[in-house]
């Protein structure tokens, strides 16, 4: 019997052992999306949060949280707008570098995306490092974005991503962690 939907979410998330690499457990949230109690779970965690947040606009990260910002900014009617990993998008673009285990990538989005002055939730699935949501949200403030809260499924606390987002003063919610 479960009696909080942040259990229930947690327990639906697989740990693949060794992935992409040796020593890496990798959280997997395709066993969340696909089972429709799960996903309507997690879900209404963030719409609930979020209901009375008066926002303007979800920016979901490339790839998962395009899933998850495009469900919520629907259930909330709100737009959304995608931060792509370099060389996806079409038109004008600024990008905001960061750092990787090993080597540089780059965050992207279309200079209209955002308004000055919009009031603009940032949401992945997971945050490890930080560094991709630190990014985006540089992206979004030089945007002129208004960046009310960084949201994930997953914080991995011993990588430090919860510490990285709030040295740049952006509060950060999860539903669950992994030690
Ligand atoms: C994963 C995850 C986050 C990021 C978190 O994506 O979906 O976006 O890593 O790591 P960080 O906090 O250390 O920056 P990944 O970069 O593996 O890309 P993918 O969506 O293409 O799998
Ligand atoms: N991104 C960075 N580390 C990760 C992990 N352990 N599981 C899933 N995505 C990740």
């Amino acid at each position: 019997m479960h009696t909080d939907p942040a259990d229930y979410v947690r327990e639906a998330i697989r740990s693949v052992p060794d992935w992409p690499k040796p020593g890496v457990t990798f959280r997997d949230i395709t066993p969340v999306l696909q089972d429709p109690r799960a996903f309507r779970v997690l879900i209404d965690i963030f719409v609930y949060r979020y209901m009375r947040h008066r926002l303007d606009l979800v920016a979901g990260i490339d790839a998962r949280g395009f899933i998850l910002g495009a469900v919520l900014a629907y259930e909330l009617n709100l737009g959304f707008v995608p931060v792509r990993k370099k060389g996806k998008l079409p038109f004008r673009t600024v990008a905001e570098e960061y750092t990787l285990e090993y080597g540089n990538a780059a965050v992207e989005m279309h200079t209209d995306s955002v308004r000055p002055g919009q009031r603009v939730l940032l949401i992945d699935d997971l945050i490890a490092t930080g560094g991709t949501m630190v990014a985006a949200s540089k992206l979004l403030q030089r945007l002129g974005a208004n960046v009310i809260e960084a949201a994930a499924i997953i914080e991995l606390p011993y990588l430090g991503g919860s510490t990285a987002l709030r040295d740049t003063g952006l509060p950060l919610y999860t539903v669950c962690s992994f030690n």
